[in-house]
């Protein structure tokens, strides 16, 4: 029988649909397995299921080569993977695309809610028992209603935030690699601005790009002393977008005024100073983290899996022989 490995314990849902057409193997430990154990156990399987954390680089893939058919990616991101390598190597890729995109735009809007609004702050207020009366001016925080958010790019996580936006009464623009289609921009009530006046006129700014060479560092110093010194900044994409060191100098120095994160530069390190600062709001990069997205991602990289096993092409192949 086949045999799959599966780097992380994933909901039990896909394990049990995987287990019909492969031995299924499981990382034991609490942490992802090391490039060690990759290079010397890559050519042991016929399928991967992988997580974030796993890189999949050229020697890798070299040792996985001949062997390994499939490697499905726990997500819908695969930066962690060679996938023009794999390619080569006659290694068919799948994500998990669609089933994750309400999860992670509704994190994004939590954030946005919670860093504008103060939630997070608001919480350990109470907590910390400082809450002793009502005052007029306490942790006064900022309406969504009536501001302008800048949605960078505009795939479908990005258009449904643009839509809970449009629910919330914002007035939205967008920056995309290719602009959306006529009617794409009126179901999303989103105009469509250069890179230049999003990051003038937004009130907020949701990041929604994956993470290439074109996108790593967008945001550095430069950047930020474009945007509004009253500007939020939210960020549930990839972290390496955003040059955390220069964030930080951006809220210290006051050139923007707070930032809600999923996602970090160095995951799972978290530059130490964005902890001691009150505008800020770190979540542990669970944009797709609901019960229902995290479920059928499970399903999605067993039938991707099952799918290559029975000789047909899987649904969401984002590399292939
Ligand atoms: C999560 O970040 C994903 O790419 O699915
Ligand atoms: C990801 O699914 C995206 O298109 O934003």
């Amino acid at each position: 029988m086949d045999k799959a490995y599966v780097t992380f314990k994933i909901p039990r849902k896909g394990l049990d649909l995987l287990s019909e057409g492969y031995r299924v193997e499981i990382n034991p430990l609490e942490k992802p397995v090391s490039r060690k154990w990759l290079l010397e156990h890559g050519q042991n399987y016929s399928a991967f299921i992988t997580m974030l954390h796993d890189t999949i680089d050229q020697e890798v893939l070299d040792v996985m080569k001949g062997h390994v058919k499939i490697i499905a990616n726990y997500a819908v991101g695969y930066n962690n993977i060679d996938i023009e390598h794999a390619a080569r190597c006659g290694i068919t890729v799948t994500n998990t695309p669609d089933v994750l995109t309400n999860a992670t735009a509704e994190i994004a809007f939590a954030l946005m809610l919670s860093v504008m609004r103060r939630i997070v702050e608001g919480d350990r207020y109470v907590r910390e028992g400082l809450f002793e009366m009502w005052k007029p001016e306490l942790l006064l925080g900022e309406e969504t209603a009536g501001k302008t958010v800048g949605i960078l790019g505009m795939g479908r996580i990005g258009r449904s935030f643009a839509k809970k936006c449009f629910g919330f009464d914002m007035k939205i623009l967008y920056h995309n690699r290719n602009r959306l289609a006529p009617e794409d921009e009126v179901a999303t009530h989103a105009k469509y601005v250069d890179f230049e006046t999003l990051l003038a006129e937004s009130d907020v700014i949701s990041i929604h790009l994956p993470l290439t060479p074109q996108t790593k560092h967008l945001f550095t110093l430069e950047t930020f002393q474009k945007m509004k010194r009253s500007a939020f900044l939210i960020n549930t994409g990839r972290g390496p977008v955003i040059k955390e060191n220069d964030l930080l100098k951006a809220l210290k120095t006051g050139l923007i005024k707070g930032a809600g994160l999923d996602v970090y530069e160095a995951e799972p390190k978290v530059t130490e100073g964005l902890l001691e600062l009150s505008q800020t709001v770190l979540l542990p990069h669970i944009g797709s983290g609901s019960v229902k997205a995290r479920e059928t991602m499970s399903e999605m990289v067993a039938r991707a899996a099952l799918d290559v096993l029975r000789g047909k092409t899987p649904e969401h192949m984002v590399a292939g022989p």
